[in-house]
């Protein structure tokens, strides 16, 4: 049976997690920073041992990737050497290990989309952090599932869907960036084929996004359009907006080698999108 321990528990795909386990009737227990901060081994240490779950998912990490760039040692505390102390712990408790990282370990630079065959070449610190976090996973924990993934979205402090309503409310006419393409992944469809994967026994590293691939630009116009919004939206280059940081170009990921391990489908993106508007935004009583 199943007990499971998920670290990050408030973030969105920890949220995500939380709702599934709970309408499944799985036992778990959820964390954040306050109650288990992943970057001190006794914290971890002393939750495993009171909690002896099966599988630690591990939701947590440092997602800023502007800031990232100003605070490496803030990025590679949690998003690498945090990542060892779980390993490591979970390793020696022969527990399973969940743990996820970006599609920023990619350069962009393909022109395809990006397997697990493809060589890592992150650009920034942000996806250098994560590429670290997955070495230490993957070579600490025998027992490891790394699952890549990219734009995620769901219930929670932040993500781009939240930054495109606040812009909407704001203006008429929104110019977003038509040149940065990836995947925009609903949180409770990563949740679902995690959940898949653990009962499979399924463990390595896969790329785990929805199916499909979007520019950022794509990703604004169906979400407004379907949140009920009609702004004008127009494409722009990314260097409209003068970035600070390095960010892949096309760094969309196929997710066909865990579906075909699966035996299963992951949703298009857009059914995803459908889905949170439905859920999340159509149940707000004053948009
Ligand atoms: N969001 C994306 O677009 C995206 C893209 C690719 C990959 N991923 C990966 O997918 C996974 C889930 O991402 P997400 O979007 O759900 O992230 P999220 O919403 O940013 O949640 C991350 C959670 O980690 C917590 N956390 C940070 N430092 C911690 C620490 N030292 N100890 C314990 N908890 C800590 C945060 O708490 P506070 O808020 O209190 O800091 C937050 O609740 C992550 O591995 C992420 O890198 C995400």
């Amino acid at each position: 049976m199943m007990k499971a321990v998920i670290t990050g528990a408030d973030g969105q795909l920890g949220l995500a997690f939380q709702q599934e386990l709970k309408r499944r009737g799985i036992p778990y227990w959820g964390s954040d920073a306050a109650t288990c901060n992943i970057t001190r081994r006794e914290e971890v240490e002393a939750m495993l041992e009171a909690r002896r779950p099966t599988v630690l998912i591990n939701c947590a990490a440092y997602n800023q990737v502007d800031h990232a760039e100003t605070d490496p040692a803030g990025a590679f505390e949690v998003n690498a050497q945090a990542v060892k102390i779980l390993a490591e712990a979970c390793q020696a408790r022969g527990i399973k290990f969940v743990h996820y990282s970006t599609d920023y370990v990619f350069d962009g630079r393909k022109g395809a989309f990006y397997t697990e065959d493809d060589a890592p070449a992150p650009l920034n610190v942000y996806g250098r952090s994560k590429l670290d976090g997955e070495v230490f996973a993957r070579t600490l924990a025998t027992d490891h599932l790394v699952l890549r993934t990219s734009w995620v979205y769901g219930e929670g402090k932040q993500n781009f869907l939240y930054k495109f309503l606040g812009w909407a409310a704001a203006n008429d006419v929104l110019r977003i960036s038509a040149d940065e393409v990836s995947v925009p992944t609903y949180a409770d469809d990563l949740v679902a084929v995690t959940l898949r994967a653990i009962d499979s026994g399924l463990t390595g590293l896969y790329h785990a996004p929805s199916s499909g691939y979007a520019s950022r630009y794509e990703w604004a116009r169906y979400f407004l359009k379907a949140a009920g919004f009609s702004n004008l939206v127009i494409p722009v280059p990314l260097s409209y907006f003068k970035p600070k940081v390095e960010r892949p170009v096309f760094s969309a990921m196929s997710n066909r080698a865990i579906t075909t391990a699966l035996g299963i489908r992951i949703p298009e993106w857009q059914e995803g999108v459908e889905t949170y508007v439905k859920i999340y935004l159509e149940k707000q009583p004053c948009r």
